[in-house]
């Protein structure tokens, strides 16, 4: 019999430390009206002592299991999407696999950066539809505050912590589920975001690594032209593959980066305001975390309900982008 993978519970982990914009002019020659008009974003969560990847991710995990009534030990696979992992490795997976005990399942992490989640989602879709796993636990989390120059106006300003988890289990053929998705890549465009120092082609402290980045680099036009084309593109495939077309979307749950990219996706796939989800106001750029913490507040505000269909699109560095289109 097909399955189909559905998801039956979604959590949240958040900094309880809050950044404005405010905040950051101390920091930065920078104001509250420049970022909010280039960006939309007014305020980010930030770890603090005690805080990493690990523990974002372990709290989001925790909610979503709780609220899918679902027990860690009957997890069968654990799949972590991030690029800020608690090691270089292992995998964070495997740090919240021993942390909640989930005794029964493989655990591995994706790295698709901001398109991390939308990538996971794709992946657990089709080891549910090929049975092999019932119950996976999904999270998609990042740090990137960590990975960022405070001296850097141009990046820093972007991007906040955040984590978000989903249960999926697999169910008899029915309407609900992940009905289809995309996933695309060009590497030509890795130098347009990324952070070069402290992998294996440029050691931190080699001769190698002189005049490139151990902390984010942006060509920030560049990701912003790329953003715009691929939002809209991997939208309009994924309805294109399911046969449906964007007036059956009752949500949009786009990557949160920027208000103007949602904005110019949000157009082109002509979706009305109320049918748009954003929460990039309070929390900058949580990268990997960024769609399934968007996915819970929906949720949450009662603005997802089961049957109704969400559109989920995610771009990042690699360059990757992709989307999943779901039947709640
Ligand atoms: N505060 C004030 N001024 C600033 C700031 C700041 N924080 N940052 C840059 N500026 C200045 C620039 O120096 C420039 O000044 P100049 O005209 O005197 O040279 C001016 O503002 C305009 O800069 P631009 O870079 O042209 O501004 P733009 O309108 O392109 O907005 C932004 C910049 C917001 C970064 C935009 O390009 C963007 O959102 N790009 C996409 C970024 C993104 O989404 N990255 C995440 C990818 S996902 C992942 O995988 C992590």
């Amino acid at each position: 019999m097909s399955r189909r993978a559905v998801i039956t519970g979604t959590g949240h982990g958040i900094p309880s430390r809050v950044v404005t914009n405010k905040d950051l002019e101390a920091i930065v020659e920078t104001s509250d009206e420049w970022i909010t008009q280039r960006t939309g974003i007014k305020a980010r969560r930030i770890i603090g002592p005690g805080e990493h990847t690990g523990t974002l991710a372990l709290a989001a995990a925790k909610e979503a299991l709780e609220r899918a009534d679902v027990a860690a030990q009957d997890i069968d696979t654990v799949v972590c999407a991030t690029v800020s992992g608690c090691y270089v490795w292992p995998s964070t997976a495997c740090y919240i696999q021993n942390e909640i005990g989930a005794t029964r399942a493989g655990a591995f992490d994706v790295s698709a950066a901001c398109a991390g989640f939308v990538y996971g989602v794709s992946i657990v879709d089709a080891l549910i539809r090929s049975g092999q796993s019932e119950r996976t636990l999904l999270i998609g989390v990042d740090t990137l505050t960590r990975q960022v120059n405070w001296q850097d106006r141009s990046t820093c300003v972007l991007f906040g912590d955040g984590a978000g988890a989903v249960v999926m289990e697999s169910r008899p053929s029915g309407d609900r589920g992940v009905i289809e998705s995309v996933l695309m890549s060009d590497g030509s465009g890795a130098r347009h975001i990324a952070v070069e120092v402290g992998g294996t082609m440029f050691p931190y402290g080699s001769p190698e690594s002189e005049g490139r980045g151990s902390c984010i680099t942006m060509n920030g036009q560049e990701v912003y032209r790329f953003a715009v084309q691929a939002m809209g593109d991997a939208c309009c495939r994924v309805l294109e593959k399911a046969g449906m077309n964007s007036n059956e979307v009752d949500l949009f749950v786009p990557h949160q980066a920027n208000l103007r990219i949602i904005d110019s996706a949000a157009k082109r796939l002509e979706l009305s305001p109320d049918r748009v989800f954003v929460n990039v106001d309070k929390y900058g750029n949580t990268s990997g975390g960024s769609v399934p913490l968007a996915l819970y507040e929906a949720e949450l505000e009662g603005r997802l309900k089961p049957g109704m269909v969400v559109l989920t699109v995610g771009f990042g560095a690699g360059l990757v982008w992709g989307a999943n289109l779901i039947r709640w």
